[in-house]
């Protein structure tokens, strides 16, 4: 997508053939800095900071993150060794352990001395797949979009609620619950996105406002308590969200505060959306509010705040009395129920074990096939 006009992607192959660059997200939306990414302890501690996020850039990050540590270390130990390393960067996303399995599958059956090339072969194509499958996603949303349209007087304007960041910044480009957004702004259809700032990391605010802002699509940024109000009053036509992990009976895990929106939305009558590429479905997993690990985050990011002061310094600032316990979920799981599809890259899918595995059956695994 684009910032003021330039097309970026949030990862690619450096000039020089062999290091990765990302943009840096834990500076947006103040600063616009590029990290240099050198070897696989530098993805894996870029997945753990969140200087990248989103489930299908931390695929894409580990993917590189591989191909890093064969020019390390091509031996079958060292193999071993990243996998080891990146699996554990982050607990949620379901890509980063499906992303990290395909690079194993491509490398462990070939002669140690080919994989390093083998492996940046493998990392493009991944990261290529991503752009295509978002592709998909857009148009297949795009029609959603488009049904509401034609239901609304001509020139009115179609009304999208998102939560977290599920943008470009959050996959390689595109997006997921933007993909369709995008698409449906280019087509000329009018579009507006009412963001939610998502605490207690703000990507929402920080990025997802960022992102929309630098490509002209219209938006505003809502106090995450916000949406239940405006779904009310007939404010929101539609909301669509990302997922970090699709179980396989159509559970939606997403980041925390998710569950809630498809509440209010279910409550008000708003069709609920989930945008999601199909490395974010995981059949191993039968039942996502029981069996989906959340990831529970550092304390430090509720009781603090960083943002710019009006004379341009960055500085953080408590908003929590010393003392006070604070408990830090960074993931919900939305039942199946409460979604009224999931837009794929096949199709807009009915959120359901039978639906999900006739558009993929490839992507059948049980969870003993899953173990190791
Ligand atoms: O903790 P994060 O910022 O990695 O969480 C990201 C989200 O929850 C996204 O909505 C999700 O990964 C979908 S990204 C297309």
């Amino acid at each position: 997508m684009k910032v003021d006009g330039k097309h970026f992607r949030s990862i690619w192959r450096e000039r020089d053939g062999w290091s990765v660059g990302a943009i840096d997200q834990r500076r947006l939306p103040h600063e616009f800095v590029v990290a240099r990414l050198t070897s696989c302890e530098d993805a894996a501690t870029a997945i753990r900071d969140m200087l990248v996020r989103g489930a299908p850039l931390i695929g894409a990050t580990a993917a590189y993150g591989m191909a890093l540590a064969m020019r390390e270390d091509s031996s079958d130990a060292g193999l071993k060794r990243a996998y080891e390393a990146l699996i554990v960067a982050r607990p949620t996303a379901i890509n980063l352990k499906w992303a990290l399995d395909e690079m194993r599958e491509t490398l462990a059956p070939i002669d140690p001395l080919e994989r390093a090339e083998a492996a940046y072969a493998r990392a493009d194509e991944i990261v290529e797949q991503d752009v295509e499958i978002n592709r998909g996603i857009a148009g297949n949303g795009l029609a959603v979009i488009e049904a509401i349209a034609a239901k609304k007087k001509p020139g009115e304007v179609v009304n999208v609620l998102t939560h977290c960041n599920a943008g470009w910044l959050a996959t390689v480009d595109w997006g997921t619950a933007t993909a369709p957004i995008y698409l449906a702004h280019e087509r000329g259809i009018k579009i507006h996105v009412w963001v939610d700032e998502t605490r207690p990391r703000n990507q929402g605010a920080s990025l997802t406002a960022w992102e929309l802002g630098h490509h002209g699509v219209p938006h505003t940024v809502i106090p995450d308590n916000t949406g239940g109000h405006l779904m009310q009053h007939g404010m929101v036509d539609l909301a669509i969200v990302g997922t970090d992990r699709v179980a396989a009976n159509g559970d939606v895990c997403n980041k925390i505060g998710t569950y809630l929106k498809a509440l209010a939305a279910h409550d008000n009558g708003v069709p609920f959306y989930v945008a999601l590429p199909s490395p974010t479905i995981d059949f191993a997993v039968n039942d996502g509010i029981g069996d989906i690990p959340i990831e529970q985050r550092s304390g430090t990011e509720v009781t603090d705040m960083t943002g710019r002061t009006a004379d341009g310094r960055l500085e953080t600032v408590r908003i929590v009395p010393e003392g006070s316990p604070v408990a830090n979920y960074a993931f919900d799981v939305t039942p199946a129920r409460l979604v009224t599809g999931l837009i794929t890259e096949r199709g807009v899918l009915k959120p359901d074990r039978a639906s999900l595995a006739a558009a993929f059956p490839e992507r059948i695994t049980t969870a003993a096939e899953q173990v190791g």
